[in-house]
């Protein structure tokens, strides 16, 4: 008789027959960036997370880089009196998040930086493009993501992350980050960014959520698989290095048809909304947060996804450590 459960009879078995393991060396650690000095806010959807000033991010950067995890993506909370319609102040080479940047690399050369390509956090109409007439402008909107992409490289990123989802944006990235001579940097496509409702606790941590609308018409359709394919498709042949589906934990099966279907590594956003679920529950005795992680982030990965953005990356760090 055929017994399954002959690989399952203890630990050591069950190691040796695993097929898929999370390393730190798979995380990526979204992190959020605030103006000021020694400024810490909590983000009531988010616990255990912060918006940190640059000082505090950097402390904090070196204690995950203790802890073995060195791949970060900040994200800035602006002022409110710094946005506009165009999101200028996204390219402007003193604010924040660029020095930041710089900073960064400065004191941690070895620690790889993905910046966020797109307006939202600077867009006083808290979209990812230009909004005129209430419609997302596509065209003009690539003119500025390249203005931010190019500020961005200049500042150190070793990947841009373009969030926006507008048509076209990675090859043009691709072409004026090439043309600057920074042809090393490294894009990391938003390829399947659904228009989701897990998105909320983020857009708390960066008061960035959309003044009037929404983002259908530009971030996908969640009933929609197919349409993922073209999106792969089209970012691969612009250029991408990665492409990454978002969110993670509803969106398995679109994990696994782009792993199926290219050849270049696919990535996941384990998302704020699926993050603030398990540490809600957590909370409330519900389930045991700790595990749901491990089996989340494992399942994210078994699904096809080798890069995993995920707030949990340092609890994670923490308890390989242990
Ligand atoms: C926007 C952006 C969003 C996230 C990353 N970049 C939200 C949105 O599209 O409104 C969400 C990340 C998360 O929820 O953790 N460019």
């Amino acid at each position: 008789m055929r017994r399954p459960r002959r690989n399952r009879k203890s630990p050591v078995i069950r190691d040796l027959v695993r097929e898929h393991e999370v390393t730190v060396k798979d995380l990526i650690y979204p992190v959020f960036l605030t103006g000021g000095i020694n400024i810490k806010t909590d983000i009531p959807s988010m616990p255990g997370i912060q918006r940190l000033s640059e000082d505090l991010l950097l402390k904090e950067i070196e204690s995950c880089m203790k802890l073995g995890l060195k791949i970060f993506a900040p994200f800035p909370n602006i002022e409110e009196s710094l946005k506009d319609q165009f999101a200028t102040h996204s390219y402007e080479r003193n604010n924040i998040y660029l020095k930041a940047i710089k900073k960064i690399k400065k004191e941690f050369p070895e620690a790889i930086l993905m910046t966020d390509v797109a307006m939202d956090p600077y867009s006083s109409d808290g979209h990812d493009g230009i909004v005129q007439n209430g419609e997302i402008l596509n065209d003009e909107t690539i003119e500025v993501l390249g203005r931010m992409a190019l500020a961005q490289a200049d500042a150190g990123a070793d990947i841009v992350g373009p969030s926006d989802m507008m048509d076209g944006r990675v090859g043009a990235l691709r072409d004026m980050l090439d043309e600057a001579g920074f042809e090393k940097t490294a894009i990391m496509a938003y390829t399947a960014k659904y228009a989701s409702a897990f998105y909320g606790p983020f857009r708390d941590a960066l008061n960035s959520a959309p003044k009037a609308g929404d983002k259908k018409t530009y971030q996908m359709d969640p009933a929609n698989q197919a349409e993922a394919l073209v999106e792969a498709e089209l970012d691969y042949h612009e250029g991408a290095d990665f492409l990454m589906v978002k969110p993670a934990l509803a969106y398995l099966d679109v994990i696994k048809l782009l792993y199926d279907n290219f050849d270049i590594p696919i990535a996941a956003y384990n998302v704020s909304g699926e993050y603030a679920m398990i540490k809600a529950a957590a909370q409330n005795g519900w389930l045991d947060g700790e595990k749901a992680m491990l089996e989340s982030l494992t399942c994210i990965k078994r699904a096809g996804s080798k890069v995993i953005l995920t707030y949990f990356a340092k609890e994670f760090a923490q308890l390989q450590k242990l």
